[in-house]
């Protein structure tokens, strides 16, 4: 039997937004970015509770800046506090709680899963949003320096492909420009031709004086 291989790519792309206090009420980036996905949108917020432990204002900040916005965010349900670290992605129990969340409160796949917390906690969210319905989208909010070193390391990553981009048109430029320079030396040896003839002008030009002497010496002499 025939056999045949077949490949599949897939390839991601997603925005990263650099800001801090991302529910001071004036800030607009959480705002802007589900805006951006057309209208206001239904959202579901995941905290690590690791994030609430040191800031007690945090889950009230985060209600005042849905309610701030509710003409763009619609915070269905209070905010789901999970514990931080491991724990939170050994079983399925936060999994199914977080599922069971985005089904009880109406989350489909134009509302969004929003989940601050460190690598573990995002984790956790990520795959529970991703396996619900057809999958909800996801808005991560990094808070310890792993999560956001991912974060860091895609900006990192864009930066270093966008100079290598930069290097290789100026390679590409230099290139063309030698190449020019080549073909202006390749036609040359029929410039010289013609240079070559004007020195013969010059052997000319150099009898012109004894002539324009003689040409002056003329009048004198007559
Ligand atoms: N998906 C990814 O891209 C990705 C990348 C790196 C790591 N990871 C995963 O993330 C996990 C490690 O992540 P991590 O280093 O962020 O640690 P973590 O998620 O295990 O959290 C460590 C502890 O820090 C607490 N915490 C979180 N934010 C805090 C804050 N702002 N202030 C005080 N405490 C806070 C948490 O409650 C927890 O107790 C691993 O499970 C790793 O596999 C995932």
């Amino acid at each position: 039997m025939e056999t045949i291989q077949q490949t599949v790519r897939i390839e991601l792309h997603y925005a990263v937004h650099f800001t801090r206090q991302v529910f001071e009420v004036r800030n607009t980036v959480l705002r802007d970015v589900i805006a951006a996905s057309g209208g206001a949108r239904r959202a579901i917020f995941i905290v690590d509770e690791g994030v609430c432990a040191p800031e007690r204002q945090f889950l009230q900040q985060l209600e005042s800046y849905s309610h701030a916005h509710s003409d763009v965010i619609t915070n269905v349900a209070s905010p789901i506090v999970v514990p931080g670290g491991e724990a939170v992605k050994n079983g399925r129990e936060y999994v199914d709680l977080v599922r069971s969340a985005v089904n009880a409160h109406g989350i489909c796949r134009h509302s969004f899963v929003v989940a601050v917390g460190g690598g573990a906690v995002l984790d956790m969210a990520g795959y529970a949003a991703a396996t619900s319905h057809r999958g909800v989208r996801l808005i991560r909010l990094p808070s310890t320096v792993l999560a956001q070193t991912t974060a860091k390391e895609y900006r990192m990553k864009r930066e270093a492909r966008r100079s290598q981009e930069r290097r290789s048109q100026e390679e590409r430029r230099r290139k063309s420009k030698q190449e020019r320079k080549d073909e202006l030396r390749r036609t040359k040896p029929a410039r010289r031709g013609r240079v070559h003839f004007g020195t013969g002008n010059t052997a000319l030009n150099q009898a012109s004086p004894s002539r324009e002497r003689a040409t002056l010496q003329a009048p004198l002499g007559s």
